[in-house]
């Protein structure tokens, strides 16, 4: 027993150690990246607090029913969908939204529009415009390929494979639905998002089970460089 007890107390520490090393870690994880703890739901703040409610929302729920592809322009032609540049915001921003507005006057003044305090005239200097550089929120890995394209021509054509469907859909019995109906299955319902954050995992194992249930390649090198 004389010998055990301190071999007990001594497996004890070495196991108390061990647990504070695996918490350090996952602490320092969750500062840094808060993706496996807190679940997927990360999101940053983005230079200019751009609201999906406000405009891709339908106009029932308050937002101006743009559609997804106004601003996405390539998704369904291309790998990347594409974030519209800020001469698309501008083209309602430099009348549309109050002059106050914070947002806004960033948004203006990255289109090189500014407002004359004096006399309120609106200049516009396009050497003064610059881009905004808004943060990623989803992103893959360098060694994956991902391409839009062909994911938005089977799911409008497979509206039982899409996911995350928002209450306010009835895709129940179409044969084809718009670009903008599918999103939701790896994006989540971003029209109703005020601040965009990923909602599923998009690791290997759910695009490869997807793949499978749906006829998509397995083989490595189709999201492998
Ligand atoms: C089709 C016209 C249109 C386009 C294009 C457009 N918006 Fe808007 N946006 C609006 C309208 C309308 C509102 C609501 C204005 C209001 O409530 O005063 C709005 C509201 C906003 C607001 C909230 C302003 C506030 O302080 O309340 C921001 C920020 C904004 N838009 C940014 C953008 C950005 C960034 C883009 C480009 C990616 C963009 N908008 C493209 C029409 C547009
Ligand atoms: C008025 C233009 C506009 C419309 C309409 C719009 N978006 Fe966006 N979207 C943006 C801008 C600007 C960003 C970048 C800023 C941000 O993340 O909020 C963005 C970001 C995103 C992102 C995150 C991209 C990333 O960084 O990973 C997703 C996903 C997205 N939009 C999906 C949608 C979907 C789905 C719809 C339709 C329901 C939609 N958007 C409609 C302008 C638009
Ligand atoms: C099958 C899953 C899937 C579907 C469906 C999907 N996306 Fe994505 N999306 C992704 C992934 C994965 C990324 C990150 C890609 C990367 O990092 O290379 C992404 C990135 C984005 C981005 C930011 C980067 C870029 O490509 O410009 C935007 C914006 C976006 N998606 C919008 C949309 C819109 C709008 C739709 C619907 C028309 C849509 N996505 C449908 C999986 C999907
Ligand atoms: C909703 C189901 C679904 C999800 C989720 C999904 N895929 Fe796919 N993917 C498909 C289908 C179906 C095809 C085949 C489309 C076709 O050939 O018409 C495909 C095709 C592809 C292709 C081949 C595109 C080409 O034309 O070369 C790549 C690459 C790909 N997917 C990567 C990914 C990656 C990476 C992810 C995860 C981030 C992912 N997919 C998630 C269903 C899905
Ligand atoms: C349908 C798309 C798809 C296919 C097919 C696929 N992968 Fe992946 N793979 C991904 C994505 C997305 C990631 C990045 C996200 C993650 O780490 O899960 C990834 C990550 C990886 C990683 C890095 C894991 C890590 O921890 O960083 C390895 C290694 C890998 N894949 C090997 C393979 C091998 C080997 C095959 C063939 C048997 C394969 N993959 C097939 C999509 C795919």
């Amino acid at each position: 027993m004389k010998v055990l007890i301190p071999l007990v107390g001594l497996g004890g520490l070495t196991t108390l150690a061990i647990i504070s090393i695996l918490l350090a870690g996952l602490f320092n994880a969750w500062l840094g990246q808060p993706l496996p703890v807190l679940g997927f739901e990360q999101t940053f703040d983005q230079p200019i607090n751009f609201p999906h409610t406000k405009h891709a929302a339908p106009v029932s729920e308050g937002g101006l029913g743009m559609d997804c592809t106004y601003c996405h322009r390539t998704v369904a032609k291309a790998s990347s969908a594409h974030v519209p540049a800020v001469e698309l915001c501008a083209s309602c921003h430099r009348a549309v939204g109050s002059y106050e507005s914070e947002d806004l006057i960033k948004l203006r003044e990255a289109s090189g529009i500014f407002e004359n305090a004096e006399d309120k005239q609106v200049i516009v200097d396009s050497e003064m415009a610059s881009p905004i550089n808004w943060r990623r929120v989803h992103r893959l890995p360098d060694h994956v390929r991902f391409v839009h394209s062909a994911h938005i021509d089977y799911l409008t054509n497979h509206p039982s494979a899409i996911g995350n469907v928002p209450d306010r859909l009835d895709l129940e019995g179409k044969e084809t639905v718009p670009a903008s109906q599918v999103c939701s299955t790896c994006h989540g319902d971003v029209a109703s998002m005020e601040k965009v954050y990923q909602v599923e995992p998009l690791k290997m194992g759910q695009c490869v089970n997807c793949h499978r249930k749906n006829g998509g390649p397995t083989d490595c090198a189709a999201c492998h460089h």
